[in-house]
């Protein structure tokens, strides 16, 4: 089976550290987020197309040195075509039922029994629905009998949103929906979703945990989940207090406190008496003496002087 991971997204709002390196390698608790989304994947998907424009090449290096046991295949866009635009430009690899994934989201959805539900509904998709407070950031169903997608709103004021059910970036469909695609830029929330209704478009929700890694916040709290559920060890050999959960990849600190919810890259160094907490310090960064750095990230190489504060910032050079 073929899996299509939408991942041509600019991720402004990860900038200015998405200027050099694409949102989908961003690291979450070691492991870049294209890594996590593919190994979301069942074993079923033999082949994964990455749909990419920007900084493609930093992709191509990165399955280079580690591949991900699948085969991968990178298809550019000269420029974004949209996330539907996208699968018209990936139709060529298309055989059968195939997968969808948005390349920003990590969760606990469990896709085989995602793909398993898909058949029995005999319609042409499914997609992937999580419960929110507020769903007016996000697509938004209203769901019929038998879950099926009645309306489908992209993006609605939260008084016009009709249910707190959300697309959560996740579709099986049938290859005949690259029918209803057309030509050039093409949104498929806002432009196919609707216009395929009728074909049957199926909702199946699920539990566990999503995030959109979109923002900062939200690229801490996969980091936080991720953490929590991996609990990498921790180590005794370092000259820090730990509040764990942490993943610490350098040894390069003296007296500092460190946690919870932090991921330190290699060659990281950390000064005397700083305080890091909720936060991702990338490879070569340097953090000075007393430095306080929360709701944070640090881009590789940067360095933060003795005394400075980051609250809830990015730091990266461009
Ligand atoms: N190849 C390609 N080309 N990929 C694209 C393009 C494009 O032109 N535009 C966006 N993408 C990719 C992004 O990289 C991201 O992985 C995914 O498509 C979704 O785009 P976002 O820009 O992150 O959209 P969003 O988060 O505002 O909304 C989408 O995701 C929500 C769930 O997180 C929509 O699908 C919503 O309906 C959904 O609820
Ligand atoms: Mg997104």
């Amino acid at each position: 089976m073929k899996a299509v991971i939408l991942a041509g997204g600019l991720g402004t709002r990860l900038r200015p550290l998405t200027y050099s390196i694409p949102k989908s390698l961003v690291p979450i608790a070691g492991k870049p987020l294209i890594r996590r989304v593919i190994d979301t994947l069942p074993s079923s998907v033999d082949t994964v197309i990455l749909a990419v424009s920007y900084m493609k090449e930093a992709l191509e290096d990165y399955f280079r040195v580690e591949p991900c046991g699948r085969k991968v295949i990178l298809v550019n866009e000269s420029s974004p075509m949209g996330t539907g635009g996208a699968l018209t430009n990936v139709a060529q690899h298309i055989d059968g039922t195939f997968i969808v994934l948005n390349g920003d989201c990590v969760s606990s959805l469990d896709i085989k029994a995602m793909v398993r539900g898909h058949r029995e509904t005999g319609g042409i998709g499914t997609l992937a629905l999580w419960e929110v407070e507020d769903p007016s950031a996000f697509g938004v169903v209203e769901i019929g009998r038998n879950m099926r997608i009645i309306d489908f709103q992209e993006k609605p004021s939260r008084e016009e949103a009709k249910s707190n059910l959300i697309n959560a970036g996740v579709y099986v469909f049938e290859p005949e929906i690259l029918d209803y695609i057309g030509k050039g830029q093409v949104s498929i929330e806002r432009e196919v979703f609707p216009r395929v209704l009728e074909y049957g478009l199926f909702g199946q929700r699920f539990e566990g945990f999503w995030v959109d890694c979109g923002t900062l916040k939200n690229t801490l709290v996969a980091q936080r989940e991720m953490l929590d559920r991996e609990s990498p060890p921790v180590l005794s050999n370092l000259d820090c207090q730990q509040i764990p959960p942490n993943l610490i990849q350098s040894k390069e600190m003296k007296g500092c406190h460190i946690g919870p919810n932090v991921c330190i890259e290699p060659d990281v160094r950390i000064g005397e008496g700083a305080r890091v907490d909720n936060a991702l310090i990338m490879k070569g960064a340097s953090i000075g003496a007393n430095c306080k750095i929360t709701g944070s990230i640090i881009g590789p190489g940067i360095k933060v002087t003795d005394n400075e504060s980051v609250v809830e910032g990015i730091l990266a050079n461009r």
